[in-house]
């Protein structure tokens, strides 16, 4: 295998997705694989599929993996959209134990796609403050200042209008209602005006599955920040974790 690239899984509500990263490019360097999310998504059986998502690439390397929780030195602090036997959680040791004793790499996985997006897609080059948002089962957040991250931010979770944000403007919000775009558009609006005058940021970054339609809902944000999508799109995460494993970004 060439020196640039890197492993990198992914763990979501539905998909536990991975593949070979060149991290030199940012893109895949093999089609990715994706197995569901085990049900409960317990540490055991997240591991458990991480593992088997590794081993169909017949690789042996280091692995990145990001989780969709506050991670900090290898532990797992919160679990919104996950088992909650992730809670206080030595992730690092679960998966290095499952994947024969080697490095393993924890991080939240909005951080993972903002790294990704920041070295490689929409926000590159870009400095002062960005945050990209993640758009999916929850909403994730990764903040950047002039290209550093600022770890495990949560700002899906901002209180808006009396509700926990990513309850009413997450994508899977809008799948579950058969939302139009226009009424989710609403809601995203109304969630990053909340957002931008807590954190002015230069930029937003918009990800997550549905940065793919970006075009159906991106201009009828109604917000004070310039928004961009993401170019990524499901890829970020994969990719991401894939930069922490070689880089040791994660914390
Ligand atoms: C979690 C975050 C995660 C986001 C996206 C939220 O519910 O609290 O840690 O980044 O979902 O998966």
């Amino acid at each position: 295998m060439s020196d640039a690239r890197g492993f990198g899984v992914d763990v979501g509500g539905s998909g536990i997705k991975g593949s070979v990263v060149d991290v030199g490019t940012g893109h895949l360097a093999q089609v990715r694989v994706r197995l569901p999310t085990p049900v409960p998504s317990t540490p055991p059986a997240v591991a458990e599929a991480v593992a088997e998502v590794v081993a169909r690439f017949g690789w042996d390397g280091p692995v990145g993996v990001a989780l969709p929780c506050v991670v900090k030195d290898g532990t797992t602090l919160t679990a919104a959209n996950i088992d909650h036997g992730w809670l206080q959680t030595d992730a690092r040791a679960v998966l290095s134990g499952r994947l024969g004793g080697r490095e393993i790499a924890v991080l939240n996985d909005a951080d993972a796609a903002g790294l990704a997006e920041v070295r490689f897609g929409a926000g590159r080059g870009h400095h002062g403050v960005v945050v990209l948002l993640t758009f999916g089962t929850g909403i994730g957040s990764a903040l950047f200042l002039d290209g550093e991250l600022v770890p495990n931010t949560e700002l899906g979770h901002l209180e808006v209008d009396g509700h926990d944000a990513e309850t009413r403007a997450a994508a899977s919000v809008k799948e579950e209602h058969h939302m139009s775009w226009e009424k989710w558009a609403n809601r995203v609006s109304r969630y990053i005006r909340v957002l931008e005058d807590l954190v002015w940021p230069d930029m937003v970054v918009v990800g997550g599955g549905v940065s793919r339609r970006a075009e159906r809902w991106v201009p009828l944000l109604e917000v004070r920040t310039r928004v961009v999508a993401a170019t990524l799109h499901n890829d970020a995460g994969i990719v991401g974790a894939a930069l922490a494993a070689r880089e040791r970004l994660a914390r």
